[in-house]
């Protein structure tokens, strides 16, 4: 029994593509198909795949329906987080989307899954990512800071939405975690942040987190041991579409 992990699918068998690119970036090329060979080699039945976050550019639940079958179809128990492109998501419907789904998806949300003695525990999060502006050395020299003030607030909601998943696998009689984050847990600005003291306080073994495309990106934040715990960028690209397993 493994656990794996990946981000940012980005499906679009029925949607609008809102990155030109994935048409003919060596990487993103026909990447579906990559990606579910490359599953049915790794993964088996018993195994799970966390899938964390910007699973469709599908704006509704209609435009998502392909997509979501292609995720049943891959092998193993999926588990969802949500990702920032995710529209079909709302947070709030978070049960009903478990209801239609089940059992071949699990949408995570304010809640906890088991892997053996650990609980599955995440959330989107969230990071200011700029504007910034820099000077003629390529250094940080400003930043947008209307846009920083709106994403302390929404770095705050997911915050709270962190530790009810957190409290709600405790309360359960879980004491290890793996966390998941679609969002990396620290922007370039930062050395630790408030998922990075989350984590530390709730003692989680790993962080694992996506949404960091393209190479200039793929170091924005933290990479492999920190205070203990081990931090795995899973953006689909940057694996090149084969699953990371995070632990047996
Ligand atoms: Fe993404
Ligand atoms: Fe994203």
């Amino acid at each position: 029994m493994s656990l794996y992990a990946i981000g940012d699918l980005h499906l679009h068998f029925q949607s609008e593509l809102k990155a030109r690119n994935q048409l003919y970036d060596r990487v993103w090329k026909k990447h579906e198909i990559r990606f579910k060979r490359n599953c049915e080699k790794l993964i088996r039945s018993e195994d799970t795949l966390v899938l964390v976050g910007d699973h469709s550019w599908g704006r509704d639940l209609d435009e998502c329906g392909k997509d979501l079958l292609y995720i049943s179809d891959l092998p193993g128990r999926k588990i969802l987080i949500r990702g920032n492109h995710d529209m079909f998501w709302d947070v709030k419907k978070t049960v009903a989307l478990n209801e239609q789904f089940r059992p071949a998806l699990t949408f995570l949300q304010d809640s906890f899954e088991s892997y053996r003695d650990y609980a599955i525990v995440g959330t989107k999060g969230f990071t200011f990512e700029g504007p910034f502006y820099l000077d003629h050395f390529g250094r940080i020299v400003g930043w947008d800071e209307a846009k920083e003030s709106h994403a302390k607030k929404l770095v705050e909601r997911e915050a709270v939405r962190l530790k009810k998943s957190f409290d709600s696998a405790i309360e359960a009689g879980y004491k290890k975690f793996i966390m998941f984050l679609h969002y990396p847990p620290t922007n370039i600005l930062e050395e630790k942040s408030v998922f990075t003291d989350i984590a530390e306080e709730y003692g989680a073994k790993a962080v694992v987190y996506a949404h960091c495309h393209g190479e200039s990106r793929f170091h924005d934040s933290i990479e492999g041991e920190r205070n203990g715990i081990e931090y795995h960028l899973v953006s689909g690209d940057y694996l090149n579409w084969k699953p990371l397993k995070i632990m047996d």
